[in-house]
């Protein structure tokens, strides 16, 4: 069974990276990775291949940025030929970036089956452009793997054929139980002057937050209010460094002396610093899920959110981008005691193991009916 898997932008990659190992383990399986080259700066990709031992792309398509329609056109153009010639038996994308969407309206238009891992979830905010990119993936794959029962009621109400929706748990859940003691092992808050417990983590990228001035700035305002009680650790995401200088507000980011800007980090050395955080602030899916299983509260600077088992189960909470808010959330997160987080269902390492069952299952059930 030929499977075609792709990859674009960095949160992929952790959830791809058990995967791809699965699939390399299976003797029926032949895997392909095609890289789009959404993210292509060695700390927004490279890094995390070496670190979680994912093999090479097959392919890398170097697309790059650009517009979300000039992003998702160009991996549409690229990838049309590329699977004319390798006509795989399936395609296979996780998460909700321009690259899944664009992979999976090739898949669909040449006739190739689709599996999407991570599917279902739903912020029902359609000025996100992940949620479009959801909506739309979800509606032409074959096969929808899930991370929560959220996902599963919201396919379902979507009109998706019960048959084509596999439960599975969550697979950069199945990355941060591998990774997690090397990430300890790494001390990340000793090398950066901290203490563990005793500093918080901010990441910021969102457009909703970070291309518009006036919510930027009262997030800022909230960051300088807070730092001035406890250090703040902030890998800037490339986009977010674009608009503090485009904003001008960068020299007044650097003037906050409590405040360690940082690169984008590394997979372990990322995951060393929430998971050693008195807490974590964040506009990013994926770190609402990490923190979830690390027990570290997460304030989320956003109004919704597509993980509601985050909040149900895990540490998780909706702050929004309000300056008071934001500061009166710091402050409770650091003087009360949470109650102790559950783990999500199938949130337990496993979740790769059972997608490649399903996919072996289907490459099975083609055999059968081809032969
Ligand atoms: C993308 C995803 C978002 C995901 C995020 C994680 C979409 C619609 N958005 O957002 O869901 O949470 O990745 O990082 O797919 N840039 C670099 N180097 C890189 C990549 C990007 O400098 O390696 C800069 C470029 O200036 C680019 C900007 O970051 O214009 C934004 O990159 P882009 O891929 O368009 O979107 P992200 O904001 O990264």
């Amino acid at each position: 069974m030929k499977i075609v898997n792709v990859v674009g932008a960095r949160p992929n990659l952790m959830k791809m990276a058990p995967i791809i190992s699965e699939m390399h383990r299976h003797p029926a399986m032949e895997p392909i990775l095609v890289h789009t080259g959404q993210h292509y700066d060695a700390n927004m990709s490279g890094v995390f291949f070496e670190e979680l031992g994912i093999p090479a792309p097959d392919y890398d398509l170097g697309i790059g940025s650009g517009s979300h329609t000039q992003q998702t056109a160009q991996v549409m153009l690229a990838l049309e030929p590329l699977f004319g010639d390798l006509k795989p038996d399936l395609v296979l994308v996780v998460g909700d970036v321009n690259s899944t969407l664009a992979a999976s309206i090739v898949a669909a238009k040449t006739g190739i089956r689709l599996a999407h891992v991570e599917a279902g979830l739903r912020s029902f905010d359609r000025t996100m452009p992940e949620e479009i990119n959801r909506i739309l993936t979800d509606s032409v794959s074959d096969y929808l793997f899930t991370t929560e029962a959220s996902a599963n009621a919201n396919l379902k109400r979507e009109g998706i054929a019960d048959e084509k929706i596999f439960f599975v748990g969550n697979v950069m859940i199945d990355t941060l139980l591998m990774q997690r003691q090397r990430a300890l092992d790494l001390d990340v808050p000793s090398r950066h002057q901290v203490t563990a417990g005793h500093y918080a983590a901010l990441t910021l990228h969102r457009p909703a937050n970070v291309d518009h001035r006036p919510t930027l700035v009262g997030i800022l305002e909230a960051i300088e209010r807070i730092q001035r009680d406890l250090p703040i650790l902030f890998p800037v995401h490339p986009r977010t460094m674009k608009q503090f200088d485009r904003f001008g507000l960068t020299s007044w980011v650097r003037t906050m002396e409590n405040l360690k800007l940082l690169p984008p980090l590394g997979y372990l050395e990322f995951l060393g610093l929430i998971a050693q955080a008195g807490f974590v602030m964040t506009d990013s899916g994926g770190i609402q899920e990490e923190t979830t299983i690390l027990g570290i509260p997460c304030l989320t600077l956003r109004e919704n959110t597509e993980r509601p088992v985050t909040i149900s189960h895990g540490t998780n909470r909706l702050v929004g981008t309000d300056r008071d808010r934001i500061i009166s959330a710091a402050i409770s997160a650091r003087s009360e005691t949470l109650p102790a987080s559950r783990r999500p269902e199938l949130w337990d390492g496993h979740a790769a193991e059972r997608i490649i069952n399903v996919i072996a299952q289907i490459g099975r059930q083609s055999d059968a009916h081809l032969g």
